[in-house]
């Protein structure tokens, strides 16, 4: 729902977060996110807004827009809800999903993450990536997801997990069942009692098939290969070719694994971001959620 036709001349910030406020009252807000634009001046209007004891509001956040000078507000219903984005390693669904968190001021949850962290135990204590020597040491693996850090019983390997040896092994580790059951309900219980958006394979299709909103984001292979080379071109020894070839086994490992493989489920939006600009996937998304793009 969207706010856009107030009458701001000669009015202050607190004038118009009245103005604001009268105009929520008539709408079912508990289900609804509303969007307020209004001209960056009045940025005082959301501190105005959040002194309302809202009945049926969770918060108000702002996105400054540099293009067109203008503040976007967004208040969000009530009912928390939840953001599952899929698809293929290197998509950029990761820093997609980081900055709609950022955006609406949610939580975020990036559960490639957390197999990755596990994968990480396993590969330093030796341990054989099978279902029969996973259980035995299923009950030591602790994992904390704490903003951006990823902590494995009590230490935090948030860099150790982007490494090679980890990338290899994740995706055999993520296909073994006791590892999906495990993850899966700590991924529930993380996200319970808050909205959140969540970034992985099976997160539309089985980790939360009601979610709100679902969006699957591809790219070719090629256009994906591509970004991981620049991105970690001065940290990785590998050329593009040999980036490509891992992105394209860890596809057909992903896609194709007995449970919880990668697709896409039915009811979610797909984003092939081949030639979009993640800022440009960031805001085709931000307006699926608004309501304003369907
Ligand atoms: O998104 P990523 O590249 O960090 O994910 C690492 C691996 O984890 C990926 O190969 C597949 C697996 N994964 C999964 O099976 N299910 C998820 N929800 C997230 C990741």
């Amino acid at each position: 729902m969207i706010i856009n036709n107030l009458k701001l001349e000669g009015k202050s910030s607190e004038d118009i977060a009245n103005l604001i406020y009268e105009e929520l009252k008539k709408i079912d807000t508990t289900k609804n996110n509303v969007l307020i634009t209004i001209p960056e001046n009045y940025k005082e209007v959301s501190n105005h807004l959040d002194k309302f004891n809202f009945e049926g509001f969770v918060k108000t956040s702002i996105l400054e827009d540099k293009d067109d000078k203008n503040i976007t507000i967004d208040i969000l219903g009530k009912e928390n809800f939840v953001i599952a984005i899929d698809g293929p390693s290197a998509s950029g669904k990761s820093t997609v999903a980081k900055e709609i968190a950022k955006i609406l001021d949610i939580s975020y949850l990036d559960t490639g993450a957390m197999y990755r962290a596990f994968t990480y135990y396993l590969l330093k204590e030796n341990i054989s990536l099978t279902e029969e020597e996973i259980k035995k040491v299923i009950g030591n693996i602790n994992i904390d997801i704490e903003k951006d850090s990823v902590i494995l019983n009590g230490e935090d390997i948030s860099k150790k997990i982007r490494g090679d040896e980890v990338t290899k092994n994740v995706s055999k580790v993520s296909a073994i069942s006791i590892v999906r059951e495990v993850l899966v309900d700590s991924q529930r219980n993380i996200s319970k009692g808050k909205s959140i958006v969540l970034d992985g394979r099976d997160i539309g299709t089985v980790v939360f098939p009601n979610a709100k909103y679902k969006f699957f984001i591809t790219a070719t292979a090629e256009e994906r290969a591509m970004r991981r080379f620049k991105d970690e071109k001065s940290s990785l020894n590998k050329s593009y070719e040999e980036i490509l070839e891992d992105l394209k086994a860890r596809d057909v490992l992903d896609s194709n694994r007995e449970i919880s493989p990668l697709r896409q489920a039915e009811d979610a939006h797909l984003i092939d971001s081949t030639e979009m600009t993640l800022r440009e996937v960031v805001e085709k998304i931000i307006n699926i959620i608004r309501g304003i793009d369907v």
